[in-house]
């Protein structure tokens, strides 16, 4: 081979090796497989992950009379109501979402009207009825055995339930 072939050859393969190089780095990212479905958590998962404990922290925070954070508790428990309902507007032949606002709205604002008032026994006897309210949903959905009681100790261990001293 001449040097002019010699340099021709060279000059075509570096020619083609920069082209596949871009053509690689044009190529985009193949998706692998179809795309990952949205994660829809179970309509006990929720309530075992959002309602359960709300529902604890809410009953601790009225024993230790942290009314501000009461609120703000009863607040997040509403979300999670909401949140099933959006997720789980109807479960199995059972509209929940009628049976929610029928359920647990009157309660709420009992609860809601006694942290207001920063009434103890006020907060105890709508706290408790929040919690019937719990059981009367259970039971009107074939969930009877899931028996939902006002807890009288902490699983939260790294949580102070005590008002915060000013
Ligand atoms: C509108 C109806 C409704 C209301 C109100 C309701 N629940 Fe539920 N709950 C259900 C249904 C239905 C299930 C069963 C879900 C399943 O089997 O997938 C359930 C399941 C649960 C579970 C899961 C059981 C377990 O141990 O795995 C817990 C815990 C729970 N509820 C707590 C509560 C608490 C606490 C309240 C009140 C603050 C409440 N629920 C209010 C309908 C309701």
């Amino acid at each position: 081979m001449s040097l002019k072939a010699t340099s021709f050859a060279l000059l075509t393969s570096v020619l083609t090796l920069s082209f596949l190089a871009l053509a690689y780095a044009q190529t985009p990212a193949t998706p692998q497989g179809p795309a990952p479905q949205a994660y829809r958590p179970g309509l006990g998962d929720l309530m075992t992950m959002t309602v359960q404990p709300r529902h604890i922290k809410l009953g601790l925070a009225g024993r230790e009379k942290n009314w501000s954070f009461a609120a703000y508790e009863l607040h997040e428990l509403e979300e999670s109501f909401e949140r099933i309902v959006r997720v789980w507007p109807m479960y199995r032949k059972t509209n929940i979402a009628e049976l929610m606002v029928a359920t647990t709205k009157e309660p709420m604002e009992a609860v809601s009207q006694a942290i207001k008032s920063a009434d103890a026994a006020r907060f105890d006897e709508a706290y408790a009825r929040l919690t019937a309210t719990c059981n009367a949903c259970h039971q009107s959905t074939e969930r009877a055995f899931v028996v939902i009681q006002v807890p009288q100790t902490s699983p939260f261990p790294d949580q102070d339930f005590r008002p915060v001293k000013p």
